[in-house]
């Protein structure tokens, strides 16, 4: 079972500046939720029974924004307004926090997981990748195959060859039912990507991954890179790479997070 996710959200999101120096883009409104509301909730929906978010100085209004607020309860009760209080973003489950001191890298991020994840299978969700299914939420579906096969798996989409160099992208065997057994994976590779294969921000690791995590040196951007100890990992351990079903928003690119914006609304038109 994997009951354990790792969101981390302590990047400086410098693609979104100037907004993003006061204004954290997991926090970026998507309706009246900001877009880490929507990867709280598909966690729960995929059976996360505890998150660890990595945050850093200037992320205090992510668990502000997860946390009781007494004062406005108070107020909202005696306004006569209960039906607001439902609203509130207080999640079912327990949500811990850990500050990153420097945003040294995604695999420094998940590194400070170590003494929280223990022993087990874990999920991450990268919280600037906003997953729209029309059918179970996408990391439901990256859990229901680690239930099967009890190896790694990482989500992965295929995407325009113009688009590659932004991610990190696969090679591998395709084992069916948009399923591969992976055999490389690349960090923003500016040429000659290994497959149309991207790696979308949902995976579930085995431990073995924070060992190996631990061991890395900073790589592409001068940066501790996730990817670097995924490939370690591919050389003791089978990984798979599944299609993951739905639409893939990536907020830190400022179309996709529009994009996303007007889907969100229009669904809630249709509603109507
Ligand atoms: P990104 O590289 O997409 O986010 O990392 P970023 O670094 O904030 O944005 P840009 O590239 O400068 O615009 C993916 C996720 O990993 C987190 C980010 O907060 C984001 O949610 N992250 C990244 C960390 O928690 N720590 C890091 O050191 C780097």
């Amino acid at each position: 079972m994997v009951k354990k996710a790792i969101i981390p959200a302590a990047g400086y999101g410098t693609r979104g500046l100037p907004i993003t120096k006061v204004l954290p883009k997991e926090m970026f409104p998507v309706g009246l939720k900001p877009a880490i509301h929507y990867v709280v909730e598909e966690a729960i929906e995929s059976g996360i029974e505890q998150i660890l978010m990595i945050v850093s100085k200037k992320k205090n209004m992510i668990v502000d924004y997860f946390d009781e607020s007494l004062e406005l309860e108070t107020f909202l009760e005696r306004e006569n307004k209960h039906h607001l209080i439902d609203i509130l973003p207080v999640p079912s489950i327990p949500i811990h926090y850990i500050r990153q001191p420097y945003a040294k890298g995604l695999g420094d991020a998940i590194r400070l997981g170590k003494y929280f994840i223990g022993d087990e299978p874990f999920a991450v969700l990268l919280p600037d990748d906003i997953l729209l299914s029309n059918k179970e939420p996408a990391l439901k579906q990256l859990v229901n195959q680690y239930n099967k096969f009890k190896k790694s798996i990482i989500g992965i989409k295929e995407v325009e060859e113009s688009k590659l160099k932004h991610y990190g992208v696969i090679s591998g065997e395709a084992k069916g039912e948009e399923l591969f057994k992976l055999d490389d994976i690349v960090e923003k590779p500016s040429k000659n990507a290994p497959s149309n294969y991207a790696v979308i921000g949902r995976y579930v690791f085995s431990p073995a991954i924070l060992s190996l995590l631990d061991k890395q040196q900073p790589s592409v951007g001068e940066e501790l890179q996730l990817t670097d100890a995924i490939k370690d990992l591919l050389s003791q351990e089978e990984c798979f790479g599944k299609v993951v079903e739905g639409k893939r928003f990536d907020i830190g690119i400022y179309e996709e997070y529009l994009n996303l914006v007007n889907t969100i609304q229009q669904a809630k038109n249709k509603k109507k």
